[in-house]
C-alpha cells in the first residue's frame, strides 16, 4: 500500500510540523509521509526547519488576496505534489468552502483545547479565568464549523495552580506533539486497511463474536444472528465493503441513490435489505460506521439482549 501524501500548512514555529515529520521516520510502517509544509508566510521559521529536513516547501503572503485566491494558490501547489492528506498544524487562517470542501474527511487540525471547549483563539487565558483544572489538545476533522469537525482523539493536560497562559500551553504543547502523529497515522491506516478498527468497533458491540463465511470476515451475536460482514475485494471487484442489514429494501434503495458512491446492493445478498457501505473512499466516516454496526447489531441481537442494552 503506497504511504499517504501529507501536506503540513503552517504559519509559524511548526512544532507539531516536526514532529509529525520525526514521527513519520521514526514510526514503524508510518501510513503517511510528509510531501510538503506551506506556509501563508513566507518568514515562517517552521519553513526553514522544513527545507532543512529535506522537505518541500512553499511560502505565499496571503496579505491582499481574497481567501478564496489565497486558498486556490495553496491548492495548486497540494496538487503539484500529488497530496493526498493536509495537516493543519499552527495554520492560523480560516479555510474558504470550497477548500474545506474539497478536502472534506482528508484534512486534520489539532486545537490546543479539549473541544468543544474553548474553539477559537485565547484558549488557555479562558482554562485559566474558568478555574478548570484539566485542560488538553484535540485533533479532529475540519468541516466548514471553526473547530467544530468530527474529534479523532484528545490528550489530557492537568492545570497547575501557579499556571500562566503560556506555562500551560508550553505543557498542552508536548501532549500535541504525542498525539498528532498517533491520530493521524490511525486514521490514514483505518482507511487504508479498515478491517482491524472495523474488528474492535463491531466486537465492542455486546456479545459480538466473529467467525469466518464463505471465506469473509463475518460478525454475529452469540444466540442470534449475523450483523455484518466484511468485504474485501469480493470476486476481484476491487471494493472493500462494510455490509450490514439496513430496515428494508425501500431504506437501501434511498441510501442507494442519495450516496451512490458510498453505498450500494451488495451482489448475493437477494431482496434481504442488506447494504454494502464502501471503506475504500479514503475518509471513512468511523463514526457513521459504527452507528451502522450498532443498528445491524440490534436487529440481528436476540430479543432478550437487545431489550437488556437497548431497552427496546
Ligand atoms: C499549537 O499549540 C496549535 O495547537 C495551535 O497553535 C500552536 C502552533 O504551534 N493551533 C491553534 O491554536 C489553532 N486554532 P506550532 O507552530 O509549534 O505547531
Amino acid at each position: 500500500m503506497p504511504k499517504a501524501r501529507l501536506a503540513v500548512l503552517i504559519s509559524g514555529r511548526g512544532s507539531n510540523m516536526a514532529a509529525l515529520l520525526h514521527a513519520s521516520r521514526l514510526m514503524a510502517d508510518c501510513p503517511y509521509e510528509i510531501m510538503l509544509v506551506a506556509a501563508n508566510d513566507p518568514d515562517a521559521p517552521g519553513l526553514a526547519l522544513a527545507a532543512a529536513e529535506g522537505i518541500a516547501t512553499f511560502g505565499h503572503s496571503h496579505k491582499g488576496l481574497t481567501r478564496a485566491g489565497f486558498d486556490a494558490i495553496i491548492d495548486a501547489e497540494l496538487d503539484r505534489h500529488q497530496i493526498s492528506h493536509v495537516a493543519l498544524a499552527g495554520y492560523m487562517r480560516l479555510l474558504s468552502p470550497a477548500f474545506v470542501e474539497k478536502w472534506q474527511g482528508r484534512c486534520f487540525n489539532i486545537h490546543p483545547s479539549l473541544l468543544p471547549a474553548h474553539k477559537g483563539l485565547h484558549v488557555h487565558e479562558a482554562v485559566l479565568a474558568n478555574g478548570e483544572s484539566v485542560s488538553g489538545c484535540t485533533v479532529h476533522l475540519v468541516t466548514a464549523e471553526l473547530d467544530g469537525g468530527p474529534i479523532l482523539g484528545q490528550a489530557r493536560v492537568a492545570v497547575l495552580a501557579d499556571d500562566t497562559p503560556d506555562s500551560l500551553a508550553a505543557r498542552i504543547l508536548i501532549a500535541e506533539h504525542q498525539l498528532y502523529p498517533r491520530i493521524i497515522a490511525r486514521h490514514i491506516a483505518a482507511d487504508q486497511a479498515p478491517l482491524p478498527r472495523l474488528r474492535a468497533l463491531a466486537l465492542a458491540l455486546p456479545k459480538a463474536r466473529e467467525k469466518l463465511s464463505h471465506g469473509a470476515p463475518g460478525f454475529f451475536v452469540e444466540g442470534g444472528k449475523f450483523f455484518a460482514y466484511f468485504s474485501d475485494n469480493h470476486h476481484g471487484s476491487g471494493i472493500s465493503a462494510l455490509l450490514v442489514a439496513t430496515s428494508g429494501l425501500e431504506e437501501q434503495a434511498m441510501l442507494i441513490e442519495q450516496d451512490p458512491g458510498l453505498y450500494y446492493r451488495p451482489p448475493y445478498f437477494g431482496a434481504s435489505g442488506w447494504i454494502g457501505i464502501r471503506l475504500d473512499t479514503g475518509d471513512t466516516d468511523w463514526e457513521m460506521v459504527e452507528g451502522w454496526l450498532r443498528r445491524s447489531w440490534e436487529v440481528a441481537a436476540p430479543k432478550r439482549l437487545r431489550r437488556l442494552v437497548t431497552g427496546i
